[in-house]
């Protein structure tokens, strides 16, 4: 196992795993047609946009070789509320089914966390559906809930859950 920053080369990679983790992750949660529809080529093209950022907060995780998991993060995008007092933000992460369960999610925070560290970024949200199971990953994490809100996927009205850390240093 070895996290590492994510390259340009790893997009393809990336794209396969997010439109895979989200089917199993979001099966009987979002609608069936709206997964349906990833596709892996629409999400490698976004993957390139964000790891051509001369500063990204992109990583990933292999097993022999292959890229199982990656993490994504940067400011917080929040402008109000409480949830807009914390600096930085996970904006995805998504391990395959087979690569869960085994702490690569916690190394891939830890990398993210300290890539935050050196860049000043001192506090943390995240944000995760209500329905989603692996919302006691964050839990286990030290993360408080600090707000919700309600979002439109595929026409479906999802509640999201916030999660902050004042305090990442924790992490350290
Ligand atoms: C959520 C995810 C990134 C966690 O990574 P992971 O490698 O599976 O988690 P770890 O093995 O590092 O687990 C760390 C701790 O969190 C707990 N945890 C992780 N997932 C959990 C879940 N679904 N339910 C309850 N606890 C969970 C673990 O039990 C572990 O606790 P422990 O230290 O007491 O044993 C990963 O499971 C995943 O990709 N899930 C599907 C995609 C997803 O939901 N992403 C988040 C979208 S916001």
């Amino acid at each position: 196992m070895n996290v590492r920053k994510a390259t340009l080369d790893d997009a393809h990679a990336i794209a396969i795993v997010h439109v895979e983790s989200w089917k199993t992750t979001y099966e009987g949660i979002v609608p069936a047609e709206y997964l349906a529809q990833l596709s892996v080529s629409e999400k490698e093209q976004l993957w390139k946009r964000g790891l051509q950022q001369q500063k990204h907060y992109i990583f990933v995780v292999e097993e022999d070789g292959n890229v199982c998991g990656f993490i994504s993060g940067g400011k917080n995008r929040s402008t109000q509320g409480k949830e807009a007092e914390y600096e930085g933000e996970i904006y995805a992460i998504y391990l395959l089914k087979e690569a869960q369960g085994k702490g690569y999610g916690t190394k891939l925070v830890k990398a993210l966390v300290d890539d935050f560290q050196r860049d000043g970024i001192r506090s943390m949200v995240v944000w995760v559906l209500a329905d989603n199971p692996s919302r006691r990953f964050y839990e286990r994490l030290g993360g408080e809930k600090i707000a919700e809100e309600v979002v439109d996927i595929g026409g479906k009205k999802l509640t999201e859950w916030c999660y902050g850390w004042k305090s990442i240093e924790y992490f350290a």
